[in-house]
């Protein structure tokens, strides 16, 4: 008995409401429209910013409509297709993407950007094209979460926010490619272009963080300094190539002191994988004043950043990163080919797996710094 063209009934972590625990429930997920793919979810990586959105809401982040279906770094397969779609077939090993890849946008057709414009404004409004989710329950309509997701055990979504991965893609390592990995490791390789020999920093070694002291490693930085307020990431942080480790805490000057002397002058890359407005500021004014760089990773909404003119006007760079840089569609299934063929890791990153069940349990790891990334397996 096949499923195409009928709705499926499954299970799903449901927020009902900013602010409280994420509830199982059986929702129905509607067949694919046209130019639609229907997704039974394997695995899901749990990212910060699913926690933020719901915890945050308001504060950091910019309120979105509730109920919703979060998770946003997820893998797949194929269950159908809706009418028009050419390329994917039930089967088909996917990793679902909150940014598309059209091909057709003025971004897509340049190469200064990653940023698809498709369906932007709905895909931030929790709905796709129609202005509809496919995804109900006891007879609501349940966002979906930046049009994906993944927190539930099928989904839907539109053709251009999907991409074909390597048949034996193991999906409880590569959904972390679907958000968190691609973005730190990108923000470092596509965004900041770190040269051979620079001296880099990372705040914050969550795993956006550690992918970005990959990225590091990647393009021979002579030197990765890793700053962290949770003494515990010391360990994890070695592991994947941090040269030095510094925690702001035991220091009684500012960070930027601290670094600039441990670099006579400061340090040449910056990447800010906190999410914290004052850590973005400290982190431009970690850079050298002449030529440093400093990418903002982390994701916050509704706080404004301050800055002097000098921090920038001698010389530095500040820049912003939205999934690495990566055009999604293409740049994602070579992520998966790195990740098979030795050149990136993933498995340390995760460092539990969990089930949809205990999701709550998730979020707890997440906030208390004691998980890398979780893996929720369906
Ligand atoms: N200075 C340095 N590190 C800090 C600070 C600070 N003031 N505050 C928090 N941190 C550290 C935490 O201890 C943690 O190790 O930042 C790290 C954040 O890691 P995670 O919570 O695991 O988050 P992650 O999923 O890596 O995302 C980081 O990128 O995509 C965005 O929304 C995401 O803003 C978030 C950021
Ligand atoms: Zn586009
Ligand atoms: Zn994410």
């Amino acid at each position: 008995m096949g499923t195409e063209n009928k709705v499926i009934r499954c299970k799903a972590a449901v927020a009902w409401e900013p602010g409280k625990p994420l509830c199982i429930e059986e929702v129905e997920v509607a067949p694919p429209k046209a130019h639609e793919v229907r997704i039974k979810v394997a695995a899901s990586g749990v990212c910060h910013t699913d926690w933020a959105y719901l915890y945050e809401c308001g504060k950091g982040m910019k309120p979105r409509p509730f109920p919703l279906v979060l998770g946003h770094e997820g893998a797949g397969e194929v269950e159908s297709v809706g009418p028009g779609v050419r390329g994917f077939s039930p089967g088909d090993k996917v990793i679902p993407l909150f940014l598309p890849q059209c091909g057709e946008c003025e971004c897509c057709l340049s190469p200064k950007t990653n940023l698809c414009s498709k369906n932007w404004e709905n895909t931030q409004q929790g709905v796709l094209a129609d202005g509809t989710s496919r995804i109900t329950c006891r007879g609501q309509q349940v966002h979906q979460f930046i049009g994906v997701s993944t927190f539930s055990e099928f989904t839907v979504v539109p053709e251009h926010n999907i991409t074909k991965i390597h048949p034996d893609a193991p999906l409880d390592r590569v959904c972390l490619l679907g958000c968190g990995v691609a973005t730190g490791y990108g923000a470092v390789l596509n965004t900041g272009k770190v040269e051979a020999g620079s001296v880099c920093a990372v705040f914050g070694l969550g795993a956006v963080g550690l992918a970005a002291v990959l990225g590091c490693k990647t393009a021979g930085a002579s030197r990765i300094i890793g700053i962290d307020i949770n003494p515990d990431k010391l360990e994890i942080a070695k592991t994947f190539g941090v040269t030095e480790f510094v925690n702001p805490k035991v220091h009684s000057k500012p960070i930027q002191e601290v670094l600039s002397e441990m670099t006579g002058g400061g340090v040449d890359y910056c990447f800010e994988c906190v999410g914290n407005v004052a850590v973005m500021r400290a982190a431009l004014e970690s850079c050298k004043p002449a030529w440093g760089t400093c990418v903002i990773v982390g994701w916050t909404e509704l706080e404004e950043m301050s800055l002097s003119p000098i921090d920038i006007l001698l010389g530095r760079t500040l820049k912003g990163t939205y999934f690495g840089g990566w055009k999604s569609v293409e740049g994602v299934p070579r992520l998966v080919e790195d990740y098979m063929s030795g050149r990136l890791r993933l498995d340390e990153f995760v460092t539990h797996t969990l089930s949809l069940e205990q999701i709550n349990e998730a979020f707890a790891l997440l906030v208390s710094g004691k998980s890398i990334r979780t893996v929720i397996t369906m």
